[in-house]
């Protein structure tokens, strides 16, 4: 079973109101939820399957189903605020991910203007994310929480596109919550998940 982790001490930060974080980790916590829900329901039917009780295959499969869309809900989530800070940052020149994303993009601000503009700015809910994927990085979009994730990648940087993410600050003003989401991005959260995508 799964715990909700606190996310609290990101309150007041530039460019989000305590509301819109409040109601986001709320809603973060009723994808953990969920999963310990789904979780149990499996769990029951599997007992049964033991004692003889007549299968109930459907119900499982469908259980199945959902239960990877809302597993990545809970772990996107995570991500997304572990990379997030109060404390503003930059890349380490002399960092791995630095190295990285200069031999993939030619330098950082083309990364940066690639996850913005190419990707953010696409229609649609979903999220952001910079991936190691096999030997090198890539800009990647998630629809919803699964589709569009690259099968055994590591998520280094994740950005929620979802509208509940910004509508509370920013309305439709998507542009606006991405500048904000840059400004607060924990950039030695993002060198750590590069360092450890590369053993
Ligand atoms: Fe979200």
């Amino acid at each position: 079973m799964y715990t909700a982790k606190n996310f609290e001490h990101l309150l007041g930060m530039n460019g989000f109101s305590d509301t819109l974080l409040k109601n986001h980790f709320t809603l973060y916590e009723g994808y953990v939820n969920n999963v310990n829900t789904l979780l149990k329901k499996m769990n029951a039917i599997r007992e049964e399957r033991k004692s003889g009780v007549e299968d109930r295959k459907e119900e499982s499969a469908e259980l199945h189903r959902r239960f990877g869309w809302e597993y990545n809900g809970m772990k996107l989530h995570e991500l997304y605020f572990e990379n997030m800070s109060k404390e503003s940052s930059e890349i380490q020149e002399s960092s791995l991910l630095y190295k990285a994303l200069v031999e993939r993009f030619g330098d950082i601000e083309t990364f940066k203007n690639n996850f913005v503009k190419n990707v953010a700015t696409f229609r649609g809910i979903g999220w952001v994310a910079l991936v190691q994927r096999d030997d090198s990085l890539g800009v990647i979009w998630i629809g919803e929480h699964d589709e569009g994730l690259l099968a055994n990648s590591n998520i280094l940087l994740i950005m929620d596109v979802w509208e509940h993410a910004f509508m509370i600050d920013y309305g439709i003003k998507r542009a606006d919550y991405v500048s904000a989401f840059m400004r607060a991005i924990d950039w030695k959260v993002v060198e750590k998940r590069a360092e450890e995508a590369s053993r």
